[in-house]
């Protein structure tokens, strides 16, 4: 594996991502990991990241200096360049002024990272300190036109360190320098694939569990889903899942769960049909926050109450991702919406923790999802928020209005498969806003609700622009929800990007 100690870059994750991609395991690590800890992982490589900070600033990240004696191959990027030669006594100073960009570099014909490539290269710089003089060992690599010392190494002690970002597209070999630090200087495999993660994440769950019992909390969604099958492929009989229906699911969703995993994939699933719970706590609620609130405390009672009702389990599963233990461990977001997961757990619970997707990014979920086997249609299911569409349903949520979202949006998720769209919009689904319209339909008045049409293109749902669906399918849909959904007169369309607007309505 490789270690990438983490200064707080914003390419930080992408790092990880590349060496994973060369088929390197690899993990983001704050960059005051212990040296202990970093020999425990024994790994065959350390990259130091970018960061914001400059090495004179009080209090600047620095690392344990006992890690230059790890005798481990060190790649430091950017920061990480200004911070090995602070370290080692070389010179870093403040640039006239700040590189950002393209740039193009000059590399030395004996420079390791560069082995086998064009030795004048386009890279991405995004700095404003500067290695001015490398420390004492260590050879000049590479310069450009404003920065002396724009890669250097240590070829003995085998630490090399770049001033631009190779992990950014815009280094045109960037990703071959990754791997010459990863294949000729760590002297990595490469063998780390997504058969070889399921083929051990299923022996570490059977060495863990052993013969005991574990509970999953089921949610249909791809994270719950993968993790699941995951565990069932390890232990079998010995996982039960609990699948929460609380009724503010899409049309079908319910069925088409059990007919997965309970049907064809034989496992253990309690259906808990908690609707009135749920809507019972929902009447006469109208404020969006208090309807999440209330939506997520209820998820753990019913579980707290119905999980002492299945048996006794040793192990509760949950799908936490890489990505929310990276970000969880910032912190510094605010609160837009309360978001939650199935599985927030009330405090005095006594199971163990299984998370065996806690170092995988969203893609690499899924491709585990192929491997097992599970269909395209859970694989690449579009996100859907934990509230379900008690959010989708401003305001106070009835059974009639639900029957309105649930078949508009039945109707809109057909037509979008249909027209050859449905990877490509990444999020799309109708929403009810709390108001009525005068309409004529068969030549009689009409005052009915207005539905809403979200849809749109995103990379992870932090921004999201607008999806530019074709007119002739927004036509077809919009003729057919009016036809075919009771109650309804009026379409319209929502042309907000995120931001301003966020993707759900409430
Ligand atoms: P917003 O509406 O904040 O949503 O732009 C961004 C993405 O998150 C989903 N979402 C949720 N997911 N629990 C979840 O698991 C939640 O409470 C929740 N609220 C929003 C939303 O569907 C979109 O994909």
């Amino acid at each position: 594996m490789i270690v990438v100690l983490d200064f707080g870059g914003q390419y930080n994750q992408l790092i990880a991502r590349r060496i994973r991609d060369l088929g390197v395991y690899s993990e983001l690590l704050p960059y005051n990991t212990s040296v202990e800890k970093i020999r425990e992982l024994n790994p065959k490589g350390i990259v130091f990241s970018g960061g914001p900070s400059s090495v004179y600033e009080e209090n600047s990240p620095l690392v344990d200096e006992a890690i230059y004696d790890l005798n481990v191959p060190i790649l430091g990027i950017c920061y990480g360049m200004q911070l090995i030669s602070h370290q080692l006594k070389g010179k870093v100073e403040r640039a006239e002024r700040r590189e950002y960009g393209k740039a193009m570099v000059d590399f030395q014909e004996h420079c390791v990272l560069t082995k086998g490539l064009d030795k004048n290269q386009q890279v991405w710089m995004s700095h404003s300190d500067l290695v001015i003089e490398p420390p004492e060992g260590f050879v000049v690599d590479a310069r450009t036109e404003h920065a002396p010392v724009a890669a250097m190494s240590h070829p003995d002690k085998k630490v090399f360190a770049v001033q631009f970002h190779p992990e950014v597209r815009h280094s045109i070999y960037g990703n071959d320098m990754i791997k010459n630090f990863l294949f000729d200087v760590c002297e990595c495999t490469g063998d780390w694939t997504m058969e070889s993660f399921v083929e051990d994440t299923i022996k570490e769950i059977r060495n863990k569990v052993g013969d005991r019992k574990v509970l999953c909390a089921l949610s249909g969604g791809v994270d719950s889903s993968v993790v699941a099958i995951l565990i069932h492929k390890a232990i079998g009989d010995q996982l039960t899942c609990m699948f929460i229906d609380h009724g503010l699911l899409r049309k079908d969703e319910a069925e088409s769960v059990m007919e997965t995993f309970s049907g064809k994939f034989d496992m253990n699933v309690v259906k808990i049909d908690a609707k009135d719970r749920f809507l019972g706590k929902l009447k006469g609620v109208s404020d969006p926050e208090m309807k999440r609130k209330l939506i997520g405390n209820e998820f753990i009672y019913v579980f707290d109450d119905e999980s002492k009702n299945i048996g006794e389990f040793d192990f509760l599963a949950q799908g936490t991702l890489y990505t929310d233990i990276v970000e969880s461990g910032t912190d510094t977001a605010q609160t837009i919406k309360s978001h939650h997961n199935v599985g927030g757990l009330p405090e005095d619970m006594k199971f163990e923790l299984i998370e065996p997707l806690s170092a995988l990014f969203k893609d690499e979920v899924r491709k585990v999802g192929e491997e097992c086997g599970l269909p395209n249609e859970i694989v690449w299911r579009q996100p859907f928020p934990g509230p379900g569409l008690a959010i989708r349903v401003l305001g106070e949520v009835t059974d009639d209005k639900l029957t309105i979202v649930r078949e508009s949006d039945a109707i809109l998720r057909e037509e979008i498969k249909k027209a050859g769209l449905d990877r490509e919009i990444w999020q799309y689904f109708t929403a009810l806003p709390n108001m009525k319209s005068v309409g004529v339909m068969g030549d009689a008045r009409t005052y009915s609700y207005t539905v809403g049409i979200r849809a749109v293109t995103s990379i992870d749902g932090m921004t999201a622009d607008w999806a530019r669906i074709p007119y002739d399918v927004l036509e077809k849909i919009s003729t057919r929800i009016v036809n075919e959904v009771d109650h309804v007169n009026r379409i319209v369309l929502d042309i907000t990007s995120k931001p301003p607007a966020t993707i759900e309505w409430e």
